[in-house]
This record gives structure tokens, C-alpha cells and sequence, in this order.
């Protein structure tokens, strides 16, 4: 099905079964590239590159997923401030573009925080990936083990992949969610821990005022009288993305804005995430230190050895947290993902996001890092080579030697793992992996006690 409506080009994409084997459905509202894949945190989840399958030496032997809830409403202060600024659009008495028309009949309807319709579904869909793609690891002995941070848009996610992976095996296998970690303790999937922390307001409002600022003096020759700011225009841009989730339709709001105004609108968000709990927040990545000492964990089969955010109490029972598992699923939020991929060093830049001027050849853009139901998968492997390539090939191993390595995907985007030895199949082995976590097995090296001087 295609639509075409007000110049936006909207398919809904259905994939139908593929040799015999049933595939995920793959439902999304589909923008031109850079219209979409400018939205940033508020992207729908696709794959950034294709699933590439693992060499033909290795095998995998456990599946880590970090995942970020599906698409879900505007948070409520977002709700508010989104609400605030039509409200101006709409103040205005006349309008001198036709596109701004709709205003003069416009309701804002929008819920606030929960996930949305799209949201369940993205979540199932990779529930049920996540069942094709692994089915081999696990049995009726042996299912997933899930856990969620405690909102209700995260828990429902955790739920909607459980009965995703479910229907995908027929009913057979049916994982549950098993552990629901509070946002007000002690919580690895959440970044709620850190009372020090700084927050990126600096850096997006001078982003804000370079790029806002012509956008909203257009906006104001369009609806006289508005007043629209340029801390107004970061608020309207994404109630496109927003509109359009929820209502699976294009929203009238995407006509207002061009694709370059919307990549601008994507660079606030690179910013958002950058100075948030990424590399550019001096006790951003510490808040993923929790996380990489759990995953540790389970790679090694070893205790948890974490003193930051941890429940003690849970992940020292092999009742709620097992180390025996193949498939580990664990549903949490963006900024929390962020905090983990900077304490572990992938999406490094080699210099901090200027908040002034996008450098067009970065590699931190949210659309891509954490987009609505963004994943961070990290499979242990066992491959018959000995680790050695470091960017380059391994030798492979006679004698049916075999080893054990890692590799990194987000969203489905392989990391090349420099920090570890990748090799030219993004392959460290699991030795290098844990050794290059010095800062998460340090818990933090004196950040975390700085969350609370
Ligand atoms: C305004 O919107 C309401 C509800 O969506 C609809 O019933 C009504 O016909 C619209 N009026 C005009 C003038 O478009
Ligand atoms: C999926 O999520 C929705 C919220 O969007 C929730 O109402 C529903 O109960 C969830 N379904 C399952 C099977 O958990
Ligand atoms: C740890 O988890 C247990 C079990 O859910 C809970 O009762 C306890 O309050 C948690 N403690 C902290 C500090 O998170
Ligand atoms: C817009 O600003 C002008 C001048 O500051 C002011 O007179 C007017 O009331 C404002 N309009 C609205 C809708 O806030
Ligand atoms: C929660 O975390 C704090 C800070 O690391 C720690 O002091 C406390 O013992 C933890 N509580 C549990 C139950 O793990
Ligand atoms: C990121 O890169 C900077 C500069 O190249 C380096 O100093 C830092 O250690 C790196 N961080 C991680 C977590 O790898």
C-alpha cells in the first residue's frame, strides 16, 4: 500500500512468508530517507546495515540483547512544551501559507509517556526476530531471560517481544518477563542513579539558537503574531515524527519543515544524546558501568562484580540472575544505552560534537544509535581461530582448536571493536573483550562516587 499525501511518500511495508519459513512481519511508516532518518531519538527502529551471518569457523554460543522500548508517546513535559508552541501557531489570525491551514481546525490528542500501538508492535516483531535468528540456543530448558526497568512503556515492550518470540515458535517456547528492575533503586537498565549528573541543555540550546532561529522567523511571517521561538521550532519538528507514530498516517506538522531543516532538527538530538550520558557528559558513561558488569558476567559465567548500580541482592540468586542461559533480553531506554556504549567505547569520535557546526562525517547520530526500539546485541562465539587480526584477518586454528570471542552489533550494524583487537570480522576475543573494560571493571575509576559528592 502506497499513499501520497501533502508530498511525503508513505508505504507500508509487509513482508510475506520466505522460503517457508514465516519472517517477521515488518510493518513501519515508511519517509523518504531524510525525512525519517532525521527524526533522532523518535526514528523507528531499522536495520542499520544487514545481518551479517557469522563466519563459517565460528558458532554462536550466547545472544546478549539490550533493547530500547518500542515508539511511545511524547513524555509529558515534552507533551506540554509541544502543546505550548501550537497553541502559538494557532494565536496567529490569519495564516500566509496554505500549509498552516489545518491549524485553524487542529486538536492535539496525543497521551503522554506510554508506548504506543506501533511501539508493541516493534517490540514483538523483535521478539520474533530474535526467535528466527537464535532458535538454535534455546529449548523449552533453556528460554530467554528477560528483564525490564519498571516504566510502564518498557515493561509493556518486554511483554510485547516475550509474545512476539512466543508466537514465533508456535507457542512452544514461552519466555517471561522475569525481573523488573524500580527506577527509584538500584537499576541497570536506567539512568536514574546518578543525582550529579550534568544534562546537555548547554550544548543543544546553542544549536537551538543557531539553527532554530531562521525557522522560527520564517514560521512568524507565516502565522503573524506567533512568536514562535527557536526553542519552540525543537519542539514542533519532531510532533511530525510523533503525529505520524501514532496516528500511522503522515502528520500535516512534516509539511512545515524541509528535509535539511529536519537534519538539523537530527543534530540537536546527536547533541541531546552526546552531552546527556554520552562521551561528552563527564558522569554520563558511568551509568552504563552497572550493565557492562552484568554482561561480563554472563559472557564469563562468573559472579557479577560491580559496586555502582547493581541490586546486590538480585544478581547474587541464580533465581534472577542465572548465568546458564543462552538468551539474555533486557528493556531499558536511550539515554541509558548511550550511557553503556560510551562506558564501553564504541561510537567514539575523535573529538567532541561542536555545538555550533554538525561535522557532517561524525558517527554519533542518534537516529542510528538509539532509534524507537534500538538494540545492542552482543554475541559469544566459539570459532576455530586465534584472535590475532587486529583489523586484519586471524589465523584460523587446526585440530579443531576452537576459542572463544565477541562481537557487537547495534541495530544490526556490526562495531568494529577496535578497543579490543577487532579483527576483520569485528571479532575480539573474549580475553581482550573483558580486558578492554578496565573502566566498567573498575567501577567507573572514582566517577560513580561523583554521581553523589
Ligand atoms: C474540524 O474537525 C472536526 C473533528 O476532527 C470535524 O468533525 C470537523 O468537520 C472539522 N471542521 C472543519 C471546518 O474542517
Ligand atoms: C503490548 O503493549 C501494549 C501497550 O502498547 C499493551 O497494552 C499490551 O498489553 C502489550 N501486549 C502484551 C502481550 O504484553
Ligand atoms: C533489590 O531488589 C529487591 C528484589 O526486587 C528489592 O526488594 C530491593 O528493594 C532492591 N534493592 C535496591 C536497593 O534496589
Ligand atoms: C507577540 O509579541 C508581541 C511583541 O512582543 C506582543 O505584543 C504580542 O502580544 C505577542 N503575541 C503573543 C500571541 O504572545
Ligand atoms: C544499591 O547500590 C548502592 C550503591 O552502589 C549500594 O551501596 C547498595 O548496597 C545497593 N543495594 C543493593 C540491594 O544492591
Ligand atoms: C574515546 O576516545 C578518546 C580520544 O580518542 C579516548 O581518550 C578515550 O579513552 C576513548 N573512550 C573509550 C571509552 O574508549
Amino acid at each position: 500500500m502506497s499513499l501520497f499525501i501533502g508530498g511525503c511518500l508513505l508505504v507500508f511495508l509487509q513482508a510475506s512468508a520466505y522460503g517457508g519459513v514465516v519472517q517477521a512481519t515488518f510493518v513501519q511508516p515508511f519517509f523518504p530517507p531524510q525525512i525519517q532518518d532525521s527524526w533522532a531519538a523518535y526514528t523507528p527502529y531499522y536495520p542499520v546495515q544487514a545481518y551479517t551471518p557469522p563466519p563459517k569457523d565460528c558458532k554462536i554460543t550466547q545472544v546478549n540483547i539490550i533493547q530500547r522500548h518500542g515508539a511511545r508517546f511524547p513524555t509529558s513535559g515534552a507533551g506540554t512544551r509541544i502543546q505550548a508552541a501550537v497553541k502559538k501557531l494557532q494565536s496567529a489570525k490569519t495564516y500566509t501559507d496554505p500549509r498552516l491551514d489545518f491549524l485553524t481546525n487542529y486538536t492535539y490528542t496525543l497521551g503522554h509517556d506510554d508506548l504506543v500501538p506501533f511501539g508493541a508492535l516493534q517490540s514483538s516483531q523483535a521478539g520474533e526476530e530474535t526467535f528466527q535468528r537464535y532458535s538454535f540456543l534455546v529449548s523449552k530448558e533453556n528460554l530467554p531471560f528477560v528483564r525490564a526497568s519498571s516504566s510502564n512503556r518498557v515493561v509493556d515492550s518486554a511483554t510485547n517481544w516475550t509474545e512476539g518470540f512466543s508466537a514465533a515458535s508456535h507457542h512452544v517456547l514461552n519466555p517471561i518477563l522475569f525481573v523488573i528492575l524500580s527506577e527509584s533503586l538500584n537499576d541497570t537498565l536506567d539512568d536514574a542513579m546518578c543525582p550529579n549528573a550534568g544534562s546537555s541543555d548547554p550544548q543543544t540550546g546553542i544549536w537551538t539558537s543557531i539553527y532554530g532561529t531562521p525557522i522560527a522567523n520564517r514560521l512568524n511571517q507565516q502565522a503573524p503574531g506567533a512568536n514562535i521561538t527557536a526553542a519552540d521550532v525543537s519542539n514542533l519538528i519532531p510532533l511530525c515524527a510523533f503525529e505520524t507514530i501514532v496516528k500511522e498516517t503522515p502528520s500535516p506538522f512534516c509539511n512545515l519543515f524541509t528535509p535539511e531543516e529536519f537534519a538539523q532538527f537530527e543534530y540537536f538530538g546527536d547533541l541531546d544524546k552526546f552531552y546527556g550520558t554520552g562521551y561528552g557528559q563527564p558522569l554520563g558513561p558511568v551509568q552504563g558501568v552497572g550493565y557492562i558488569n552484568e554482561l561480563l558476567a554472563r559472557l564469563t559465567e562468573m559472579p557479577v562484580r560491580d559496586n555502582t548500580q547493581t541490586n546486590r541482592t538480585l544478581d547474587s540468586s541464580p533465581l534472577t540472575f542465572p548465568l546458564d542461559r543462552s538468551i539474555y533480553a533486557d528493556l531499558s531506554h536511550d539515554n541509558q544505552m548511550i550511557a553503556i556504549f560510551s562506558a564501553m567505547g564504541l561510537f567514539n569520535q575523535s573529538s567532541p560534537l561542536d555545538p555550533s557546526f554538525p561535522n557532517p562525517k561524525r558517527t554519533w547520530v542518534t537516529s542510528r544509535l538509539t532509534p524507537f526500539s534500538a538494540r545492542m546485541v552482543t554475541e559469544r562465539l566459539l570459532c576455530q581461530r586465534d584472535g590475532t587480526g587486529s583489523g586484519g584477518p586471524s589465523r584460523i586454528m587446526r585440530n579443531g582448536n576452537v576459542q572463544t570471542f565477541v562481537r557487537i552489533l547495534v541495530n544490526d550494524a556490526l562495531q568494529p571493536l577496535k578497543f579490543c583487537g577487532g579483527d576483520m570480522d569485528s571479532l575480539c576475543t573474549l580475553e581482550a573483550f573483558v580486558e578492554s573494560q578496565k573502566y566498567a571493571r573498575e567501577d567507573g575509576q572514582g566517577d560513580f562516587e561523583k554521581c553523589f559528592d
